[in-house]
């Protein structure tokens, strides 16, 4: 079993979008049944609360359902239960590095790392733009679980089905 955890600034939008993306793209190839999965936020300000509606909307109409998740803020102790810890932007891993133990083995990357046709490594915050932000971040959550598979397949982390 591995262990993921998604993390973006208020957890409200990009990482939940990740979070039930790549559970989705886990369930369409079979491998569901290989990961546990979780988002988190660096801030605290939306603690509680489901994520935003337009991302909600947007990832209902490509069969995504993000309604029952909730958001949390990172701990010191993520890195001790997760094997991995995917970040949305280059903020989130300099505010993740200034939180991670001494010592954490956990495996911090960007999560654009695993998109090979992406022009950046950063997922723009939709926050505070329009309905378009929240298909782009979609578009390029997908195409980056696809290629995170293929990677945990192709170094031995995982069996593909
Ligand atoms: P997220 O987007 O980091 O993708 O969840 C944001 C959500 C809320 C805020 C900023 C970014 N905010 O400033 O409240």
């Amino acid at each position: 079993m591995i262990s993921l955890l998604f993390v973006c600034l208020g957890n409200i939008c990009r990482s939940p979008t990740a979070e039930g993306v790549f559970r989705a793209t886990c369930q369409q190839r079979g491998l569901s049944g290989q990961f546990r999965i979780d988002s988190a936020g660096t801030a605290g300000w939306h603690v509680g609360k489901p994520p935003d509606t337009r991302g909600v909307a947007a990832a209902g109409r490509r069969g995504v359902d993000l309604s029952m998740l909730r958001a949390r803020q990172v701990e010191a102790g993520d890195f001790e239960n997760f094997d991995f810890i995917l970040a949305m932007d280059e903020s989130n891993i300099e505010d993740l590095s200034a939180l991670r133990p001494q010592g954490s083995s956990a495996h911090l990357h960007r999560f654009l790392e695993f998109n090979k046709s992406a022009n950046s490594l950063d997922v723009p915050d939709p926050y505070y733009g329009g309905d378009d932000g929240f298909e782009l971040v979609l578009d390029l959550i997908t195409q980056a679980s696809e290629g995170f598979l293929d990677h945990l397949i192709a170094t031995g982390y995982i069996e593909s089905n």
